[in-house]
């Protein structure tokens, strides 16, 4: 591996807004208050905030132009990667992974690492290799040699494809070729065109100009073209990232922290021998990679089949970071080929992706690189920590503990309760969380609100007196309100967002899998969602003198009453008399 010198740089450059990636306690926010802290720190509109608290930047008329055969949009949990120090640089990683504890584990990884002064990287020019196989050949070396006298003849033609690149200083720069023997199809000749692709991830760019030259290859070589594609196994675009950490950050003392380190080399060289090992010491880097590669719209695919072929490059299978003890200092260091782009592909593609972008403070395709090894190098060293010390399992299943608590609908002030009730049983599951919470709101509702909001609505229901069935045929009838109706009241509740009902003294969290209020709990839930405040301590309270069923209008009641209450509550100035935008809101349900 080239080693990465830990020689650091002077120049401090943080911008005025995002001073540091240290948040402590962010773990402890809401998620409104976090998209606060965000919306603050880089000035965001509340559309954008909106957009990354519901995954929403996506639309589907931006996927109909993405994939064929579209039907939706897909989500996945987002989240921010802390503590970051890259080249005295400080970063917010935005992270897209469905496994719970990936982003805790980097953060704490990353944390650890600033206090021996963060990560040094160091990013190659952004060369990628595009193939050319030609076939049938009766002297492949010949062929070759004919190449190298019209390299520049070459470097023309597939420079030709992508004029622009050429221009911006980059294009294909060098050609080299390999003579593989095919087996039964014979010896081949795989010609090489070296690429620098500037901001580009490269892909497209480097098919073209594998396209364009092809037809002059064939003919120079007297050969049959077949493939013409660039290659994953992109080891002239190499990032490496490397730590320096005093062992006595490892611990509480300096003893126990050689201790620490001294597993932690031996987990490495685990995964230096055997293939088994590195195969999952490599996931877990790829866990990290892979979910930050997703957030800023890059090919993670591509990406970790380059990490992999890497990994083997020797002919054994190994693990991509390792590390060794300097002194009293645990060394930390990660090669991997990093083919990232900061224009073109899902980047452009994305809107979500430049909000997360600015977010992260990273600018340009070197940067992310440093970065994503950076992240690869916490990820695994997290992992490793954890392995060498408490086992994996005991910070898992806590976290897993907890998503299964909160997939449930627990309260946010009653995920730890729950969870660690899952973890004391022995038994993290859906149906023990249930079981659990279900146990916890049996106490006396009454008690359990704090205070209440002044935030009331009714809306009326309505009796059909002529021409119910007229109306269908597209004829008039006479409808007329009626004072009875559905009152819907927002009040404070630590264990929220929930239904009570006041009449049966019974209370459900939103959203509920209870069969005899899924119906009622899609329309909170939706309308939770579309006011921001799924995570909101509040309890929803129903009262209804409207028998339901009977064409009272109790459902449309509903919607409107919800509607108008969460409105006020969110401080909406519009009035609560009805209107064309309140129609609109109380329809979606
Ligand atoms: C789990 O997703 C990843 C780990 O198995 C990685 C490792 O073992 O190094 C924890």
């Amino acid at each position: 591996m080239k080693k990465t010198k830990l020689v650091r740089k002077t120049e401090v450059a943080v911008t005025p807004d995002r001073k540091t990636s240290r948040i402590p306690g962010f773990y402890r926010l809401s998620v409104e208050q976090r998209l606060a802290f965000l919306a603050r720190a880089f000035n965001l509109t509340d559309d954008q905030i909106a957009q990354l608290r519901d995954g929403s930047a996506l639309r589907v008329r931006h996927a109909v132009n993405m994939v064929e055969n579209t039907v939706g949009v897909f989500g996945l949990p987002l989240g921010l990667g802390l503590n970051f120090v890259v080249d005295d640089r400080e970063y917010l990683v935005p992270m897209a992974i469905e496994e719970a504890s990936i982003i805790a584990a980097v953060s704490k990884g990353a944390l650890l690492i600033r206090e021996g002064g963060g990560f040094v990287s160091t990013v190659d020019d952004p060369v990628m290799i595009g193939q050319v196989q030609v076939l049938d050949l009766d002297d492949p070396e010949k062929a070759a040699a004919i190449l190298a006298n019209h390299k520049s003849e070459i470097l023309d033609i597939a420079n030709s494809a992508d004029p622009k690149m050429k221009a911006r200083g980059g294009g294909v720069l060098d050609i080299e070729t390999r003579i593989l023997d095919g087996g039964d199809v014979g010896r081949m000749l795989i010609v090489h065109l070296l690429c620098n692709v500037c901001e580009a991830m490269g892909a497209n760019a480097v098919n073209s100009m594998c396209e364009a030259a092809g037809p002059r290859i064939a003919k120079l070589t007297g050969g049959r073209v077949n493939l013409r594609i660039l290659s994953n196994f992109a080891d002239r675009r190499l990032a490496r990232a490397c730590f320096s950490l005093p062992v006595k950050h490892l611990s509480a003392g300096t003893s126990q922290g050689h201790e620490i380190a001294k597993k932690v080399v031996e987990a490495s060289r685990f995964a230096e021998v055997d293939p088994y090992r590195a195969a999952t010491h490599n996931k877990g880097i790829f866990n990290g990679i892979g979910a930050a590669a997703l957030a800023f719209g890059q090919d993670w695919r591509a990406i970790e089949a380059g990490g992999h072929a890497y990994a083997v490059r020797k002919g054994q299978y190994r693990g991509l970071a390792t590390y060794r003890i300097e002194d009293d200092n645990l060394i930390g260091e990660i090669e991997l080929p990093l083919q990232v782009g900061w224009v073109g592909g899902a980047v452009n593609s994305h809107p979500g992706v430049r909000i997360l972008r600015a977010i992260s403070g990273v600018q340009n395709s070197r940067e992310l690189s440093g970065l994503l090894a950076s992240v690869g190098l916490a990820q695994n060293f997290a992992a490793c920590l954890a392995l060498c010390t408490d086992g994996i399992q005991k910070g898992h299943m806590a976290l897993h503990a907890r998503s299964v608590a909160v997939s449930v609908g627990v309260a946010p002030d009653d995920v730890e309760k729950v969870a660690l009730e899952m973890i004391k049983r022995g038994d993290v599951k859906v149906s023990a969380a249930e079981e659990i919470f279900r146990n916890m709101c049996r106490q006396p509702v009454v008690d359990r609100l704090e205070r209440d909001l002044p935030v009331k609505s009714f809306a009326k229901g309505k009796v059909v007196l002529f021409g119910e069935h007229a109306t269908v045929y597209g004829y008039p009838g006479i409808i007329t309100t009626i004072d009875l109706g559905m009152r819907v009241r927002i009040k404070s509740d630590s264990h929220g967002p929930r239904f009570l009902n006041p009449q049966f003294k019974q209370a459900f969290p939103v959203p509920t899998s209870d069969s005899d209020f899924r119906l009622f709990s899609r329309a909170a839930d939706a309308a939770l969602e579309y006011y921001g405040l799924q995570n909101e301590p509040i309890a929803i309270e129903v009262e209804s003198n409207l028998v339901p069923g009977m064409g009272l209008g109790s459902s449309a009641a509903f919607s409107v009453a919800l509607c108008e209450a969460l409105r006020k509550y969110k401080g909406s100035t519009v009035e609560s008399h009805w209107n064309s935008r309140m129609f609109e809101e109380a329809q979606r349900l």
